[in-house]
């Protein structure tokens, strides 16, 4: 699968090699000795349960019947009552669990590992003092998303130690500025000379989606991997403070920056689309979810108008149909779908790909639907009436999987990028293929149109950007999209 679930960029591998560095070497006393003073539930407890235990023992059919994710259902039990007793770790199941020899080890021998020393120790100490729940919390508060509060985001590396994987690009209204996604921020590029303008910190590890709406401001998509999601409202236009020479822009504390956050979820959000009329927004992630609100209210009083449970698995693109009556859809259940906005009814389904589907978008008509996936085709089919869901053509393909598919709103253009390193571009209306672009080192992850349609930007898991002229697919630009790196890295042998 070209999308892991957990985070394998460069920059992730740094840190968390630098983190288990720390842990083997640079603490000895801390990860071998019991913890000193009260353990915290919460601080100390909860994350360890997450890690080791969330995934088979949670809210959703959870094994043996015991789901950890509230502190309320953890200390009831599941098919044995009562997995611990407070003050007693050596007559607790759990600690009997995760001390076993034989097959019933938790986590189970097949899975996983034994539960390291360390963390042994903390869940014992924890229970020696009485096994209690910290101050300010519900019992049945959930977990995931008391840990996600206390989650910090770490600031961006000044100078980048690895180029940053590339997921979503987008121009500004005035096609004079791309904006990026970057580590933990958005970085703003200036289309002429390709030099960085601008950062914006987000608690977002990774942008996997970005729109522009009427007023200018940027709405923003995705989260960290298996972690959380979320879609905010950015002001990328608002006040900074210059270091370095690059205006450094707030968005994860200063609300002047960070207008609005429209969602939290358990998991990435992957995919972003506005109406038409500027309207609506909806978007689609990893929790299968897709979303629709009502921005007229303004961005604070966005109205939540639907959540469509209408895919099998995640949610990798959404587009409006023109009238904004109908959603288009797509996911890695290998379908793409049109969900009827009034009657709120899923109204039909392309199954033609056999793979997982990573775009969608909709001719000017309403008419005709086009999706591209995994199986390197972009298809278009048709998206209404008796011959719903039938498909119209092929329009091409690539010779690997598509990973994203973007569209002109107004113009008849669409671009197609994949893992095969290229661009392409094409013409909707007539389904005729206008150009390759090619010349990138590594799969193109990210792919947008300039809104006078006459620039297409990409970007790499190498972290290259480049801005290719429409009419005749020259390279205007390549940008090393990482702030302090400056050449684009060789390709990987
Ligand atoms: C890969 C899946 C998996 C993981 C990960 C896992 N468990 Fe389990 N756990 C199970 C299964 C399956 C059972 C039921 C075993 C049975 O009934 O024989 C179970 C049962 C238990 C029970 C007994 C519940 C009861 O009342 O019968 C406890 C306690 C427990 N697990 C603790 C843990 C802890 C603590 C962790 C994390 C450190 C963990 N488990 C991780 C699969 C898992």
């Amino acid at each position: 699968m070209f999308r892991s679930h957990t985070c394998f960029c460069w920059l992730c591998f740094a840190l968390g090699t630098a983190i288990a560095f720390l842990l083997l070497f640079g603490m000895p006393q801390q990860a071998s000795a019991q913890p000193k003073g009260p353990v915290s539930f919460i601080n100390d407890v909860a994350p360890i349960l997450k890690e080791n235990c969330f995934g088979c023992h949670g809210a959703k059919n959870p094994k043996g019947k015991l789901d950890m994710t509230k502190f309320e259902t953890f200390m009831k039990g599941g098919i044995h009552d009562e997995p611990l007793e407070p003050g007693m770790p050596d007559k607790s199941l759990i600690i009997q669990l995760l001390k076993a020899k034989d097959a019933s080890r938790m986590p189970p021998k097949e899975n996983s590992e034994a539960l390291a020393p360390a963390k042994l120790a903390v869940l014992e100490q924890w229970i020696k003092e009485g096994a209690k729940l910290d101050n300010g919390i519900a019992k049945n508060a959930d977990l995931q998303r008391e840990l996600r509060t206390r989650w910090k985001p770490p600031t961006p590396f000044a100078i980048y130690p690895f180029p940053v994987q590339i997921n979503a690009l987008a121009f500004t209204p005035d096609n004079k500025k791309l904006v990026s996604s970057g580590h933990h921020e958005l970085t703003v590029w200036d289309v002429e000379t390709g030099k960085l303008e601008k950062r914006i910190y987000t608690r977002c590890r990774r942008a996997m989606a970005m729109v522009f709406l009427p007023d200018g401001k940027l709405a923003v998509a995705g989260g960290r991997p298996g972690e959380e999601g979320d879609v905010r409202i950015y002001d990328i236009n608002a006040a900074g403070k210059t270091e370095n020479g690059i205006l450094v822009l707030d968005g994860v504390n200063d609300p002047k920056v960070m207008v609005a956050k429209l969602l939290e979820a358990d998991d990435e959000v992957q995919c972003l689309a506005v109406s038409a009329d500027g309207k609506k927004l909806a978007s689609g992630g990893c929790d299968r979810v897709v979303n629709v609100w009502d921005l007229s209210p303004g961005y604070d009083k966005a109205k939540l108008e639907q959540s469509i449970e209408n895919h099998a698995d995640w949610v990798f693109g959404v587009a409006f149909s023109p009238d904004g009556k109908h959603l288009l859809t797509c996911s890695r259940d290998k379908t793409a779908k049109v969900w009827d906005l009034t009657t709120k009814e899923s109204v039909l389904t392309f199954p033609d790909h056999q793979a997982s589907v990573n775009g969608v978008a909709v001719k000017s008509d309403g008419k005709v639907g086009f999706s591209a996936g995994s199986d390197n085709q972009l298809r278009s089919w048709n998206a209404g009436g008796d011959a719903g869901g039938k498909a119209v053509k092929a329009l091409g393909s690539h010779t690997k999987p598509i990973l994203k598919l973007a569209q002109h709103p107004k113009l008849p253009l669409l671009a197609t990028c994949s893992e095969d390193m290229t661009v392409k571009l094409w013409n909707p209306d007539s389904g005729a293929a206008l150009k390759t672009l090619s010349g990138h080192t590594d799969q193109v992850f990210a792919v947008a149109i300039s809104p006078d349609g006459t620039l297409v930007a990409s970007g790499t898991w190498n972290g290259e950007v480049k801005i290719w002229k429409v009419a005749d697919g020259t390279v205007a630009k390549a940008i090393s999209a990482s702030p302090g790196i400056v050449a684009v890295p060789a390709p990987p042998k």
